[in-house]
């Protein structure tokens, strides 16, 4: 089983590759919404969160744990592989496809303000987008947006326009939220502009990991398992994930205290 998990619904951007990429796979996850956003908490605070959460995710069977969230990698996957002997896959800022599509030689990230003070963060730009530029957007007040289900197409026109203005033909979603507004984020920038999910990367990532690690997928003919937690109400985890699968029913999602 992988245990999946989140600041909140974001994480199901990733969740959606997974379940498209092994189906068979059985997974648990958990959205941390009562303690969403993450994006300026202190490292500190978001380290206590992920130890908590993951303990959860493993009583529950995770034999690993994909971090849907960049934020949370940011500041807690280091931690996560020296405390725990489970594998963890973390969000991936996916500066080097970014860079190497750009034609402009400009590149814009739209990420939360601690996935851009993160070192891997740093190191991936250093890395790999040398010669490149890079326009670093904080998606201020996106996530929370997203946590409400709303769209907020103001903020969004400002955060594009501020990078397709310096030039950036590529975008990337450095937050895994922001696949669930990337229809206009699309529409603002127009068609000139490529945007970025690493979602599929991070769920390709994962099936590798699984599968060296040998993760038990459902037995042949059994049902593999979904279930869901909310650290909140999780009446909007419930609506965006069975938007994704219309498989899921209401006894799949439940609301839980992980501290
Ligand atoms: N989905 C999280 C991420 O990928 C959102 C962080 C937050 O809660 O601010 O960064």
């Amino acid at each position: 089983m992988i245990g999946v998990y989140d600041s909140g619904i974001g994480g199901l951007s990733v969740w959606k590759e997974l379940i498209a990429l092994m189906p068979e796979q059985s997974y648990v996850y958990v959205a941390d919404s009562a303690h969403c956003p993450y994006g300026a908490k202190s490292p500190d605070y978001i380290i206590d969160r992920a130890r908590a959460v993951v303990r959860f995710l493993i009583s529950e069977g995770a034999e690993a744990v994909v971090v849907a969230c960049n934020t949370a990698t940011a500041a807690a996957i280091s931690y996560l592989r020296s405390h725990f002997t489970i594998p963890f896959v973390g969000m991936e800022p996916a500066v080097k496809p970014a860079a190497l599509a750009s034609k402009t030689g400009v590149v814009g990230v739209l990420a939360t303000a601690n996935t851009f003070k993160g070192s891997l963060y740093r190191d991936t730009v250093m890395r790999y987008a040398s010669g490149i530029r890079i326009v670093e957007e904080v998606g201020w007040g996106l996530v929370e947006a997203v946590e409400k289900g709303e769209v907020p197409s103001e903020l969004i026109r400002q955060y594009v326009t501020e990078m397709t203005e310096q030039g950036a033909d590529v975008i990337v979603l450095g937050c895994t939220h922001f696949p669930f507004l990337q229809e206009e984020i699309a529409r603002v920038a127009g068609p000139s502009v490529r945007i970025i999910n690493p979602a599929p990367a991070v769920a390709r990532q994962t099936a590798r990991v699984a599968a060296s690690h040998a993760v038990s997928s459902a037995a042949a003919g059994a049902v593999p398992v979904r279930e869901f937690f909310s650290t909140a109400d999780p009446a909007l985890l419930q609506r965006a994930a069975m938007a994704i699968d219309p498989a899921l029913t209401p006894d799949h999602f439940h609301h839980i205290n992980i501290q």
